[in-house]
Order: structure tokens, then C-alpha cells, then sequence
């Protein structure tokens, strides 16, 4: 367990933070001192979070952005700079993704989840830069991507070619702004059971028990598993951890490779 001050005086940015494994983030961050900025999609949601949130005493806000707006998401850095005085923690966590063969995907649907996965985490990243080289901990940026952007992801060519190409961006500016004191860092999710995702594309479409049983751990993972993952790459404690892909899968990926 963390220390309830282990992310105290910090201000995070979650994009997708209404739901999902955004939501279990912020919602860690929150209970461990940090303010916390909720954006998405759909504003009543975020704001509806942000709100159960507050209940709880902690700092939380809520902002409508789509992440395909380079103008919408500088402005909601902008927003949380604002009413939070300091942005010192970026999570890259909005996402889309549907399963459908390459052959009869369009090139609109390809171009869509590139443009919310990849676009979206480059323009995140841009629009933060500033503030997070003024932060006074030391910037941090954490963008959710999965192994299956390293080993190909067969019927999601289009959130494969995202997660990959987010996968070198992070790398990339691991050491463009290292010097700048702002760490760069992946967390690669495997299965996680409680997500809307794993629901609809893993046991809606019956897959269910096939997917958990390509864990090394023969299981789905939780959301709090990545929230801690989370909390750890963003706090003191990674203070040293650059650059990284923290995986987080259950050992999914090696199961793959070693089978
Ligand atoms: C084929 C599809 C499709 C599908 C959409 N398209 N769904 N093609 N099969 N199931 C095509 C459309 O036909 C269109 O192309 C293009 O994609 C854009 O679709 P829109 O509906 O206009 O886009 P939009 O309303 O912006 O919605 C974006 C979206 C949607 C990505 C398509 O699914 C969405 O908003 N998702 C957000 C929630 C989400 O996906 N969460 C998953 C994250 S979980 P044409 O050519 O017709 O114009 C995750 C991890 C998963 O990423 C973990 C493993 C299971």
C-alpha cells in the first residue's frame, strides 16, 4: 500500500478520465493527495465523476475534450493549470477500438482510432510539455498502451499500429525531455476483466475464457492493478524510471513468446 501523501501537492490531467480504467487512476491519485483533472468525450460523465469525487473530499475537476482536438486539449491543460496551479502529471488513457479484420476495415475506421490512441497522446504530450518541465516534482507522462502494439494485435491493426507508434513517441521524448526533469512512460495492460472493453470484445463475443487462459496467471487482471501501476510510475518512488514499458498483463505477452 502507498503512503496517503505519495502523490500530495501534484495535479493530474486523465484523458477518458469518466470511466474505465481513467476513472480507477484518478480516483487512486485522488485518494493519495493529488488534484485530479477528468476529461473526455462526454461531458455529463466526466463531470458526474468528478462530482462522486468531490463527495469523497477529495480535489477533482472535469472538462469535455475530445482528444482529437488539438485546440480542445490545450485547453483543457490549459483549464487545469488554471484551477489547479500546476500540471504535473499527464495520463494518456483515452481510447477507441472495435475488432475487424484488416481486409474490411476502411480507411476512416483505421484513421479514427489513430487519430483518438496516437493523435491524441502526441497532442497531450505537446500541450503539456510546458507545465510539466515547470513542475516543481518533475514532470511525469503515462500513456496506456498493451503488448499487443509490440507483438501485433491480429483484428486491430488499427489500435496496434496507435499503441506501437505511442510506445516509440514515449521512448522518443523519454530522452528529448529528460533534461527538461519530465519522465516518459508506457504501462502495457494485459486482460484487465472489468473494463467495458474486455467485456465487448473479449466475453460478449465469447472469448472469454479462451483470453484469461492466454494469461501466465490463467486470470483477468482488475482495474486496481493498474491504477497501481499508475500511482507507482507517477510518484517518487520511479523517480529514476524513464523511457519504460511497464507491463502488466498477468504474462500474457510471454505466454505468447514462450509457448
Ligand atoms: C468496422 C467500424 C466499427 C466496427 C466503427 N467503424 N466501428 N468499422 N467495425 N465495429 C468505422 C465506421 O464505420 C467509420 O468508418 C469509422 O470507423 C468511424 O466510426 P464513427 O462511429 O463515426 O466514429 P466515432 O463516433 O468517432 O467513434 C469512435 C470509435 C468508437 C472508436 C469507432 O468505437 C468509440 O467512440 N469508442 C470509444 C470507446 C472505446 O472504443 N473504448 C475501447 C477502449 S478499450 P466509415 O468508413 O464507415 O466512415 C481498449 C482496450 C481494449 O482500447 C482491450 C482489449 C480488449
Amino acid at each position: 500500500m502507498f503512503n496517503n501523501d505519495t502523490l500530495k501537492g501534484r495535479t493530474a490531467l486523465i484523458t477518458g478520465g469518466g470511466t474505465g480504467l481513467g476513472l480507477e487512476i484518478a480516483t487512486a491519485y485522488a485518494r493519495l493527495g493529488a488534484s485530479v483533472m477528468l476529461v473526455g468525450r462526454n461531458e455529463e460523465r466526466v463531470q458526474a465523476a468528478a462530482e462522486t469525487l468531490n463527495r469523497d473530499g477529495v480535489k477533482a475537476a472535469a472538462a469535455k475534450c475530445d482528444v482529437r482536438n488539438y485546440d480542445e486539449v490545450k485547453a483543457a491543460v490549459e483549464g487545469t493549470v488554471k484551477q489547479f496551479g500546476s500540471l504535473d502529471i499527464l495520463i494518456n488513457n483515452a481510447a477507441g477500438n472495435f475488432v475487424c479484420p484488416t481486409s474490411e476495415l476502411s480507411p476512416n475506421g483505421f484513421r479514427t482510432v489513430i487519430d483518438i490512441d496516437l493523435n491524441g497522446t502526441f497532442y497531450g504530450c505537446h500541450a503539456a510539455y510546458p507545465h510539466l518541465k515547470a513542475s516543481k516534482h518533475g514532470g511525469s507522462i503515462i500513456s496506456i498502451i498493451t503488448m499487443l502494439g509490440v507483438t501485433g494485435w491480429p483484428g486491430a491493426a488499427h489500435a496496434a499500429s496507435a499503441k506501437g507508434g505511442i510506445l516509440s513517441l514515449s521512448r522518443t521524448l523519454a530522452v528529448e525531455w529528460g533534461g527538461d526533469g519530465i519522465r516518459v512512460n508506457t504501462i502495457s495492460p494485459g486482460p484487465i476483466g472489468d473494463t467495458e472493453g474486455v467485456q465487448r470484445m473479449y466475453i460478449d463475443a465469447g472469448k472469454g475464457d479462451l483470453e484469461a487462459k492466454k494469461t501466465a496467471l490463467g486470470r483477468f487482471g482488475a482495474k486496481v492493478d493498474i491504477a497501481n501501476a499508475a500511482v507507482y510510475l507517477a510518484s517518487d518512488l520511479a523517480g529514476y524510471v524513464t523511457g519504460e514499458n511497464l507491463i502488466v498483463d498477468g504474462g500474457r505477452w510471454l505466454k505468447y513468446v514462450a509457448a
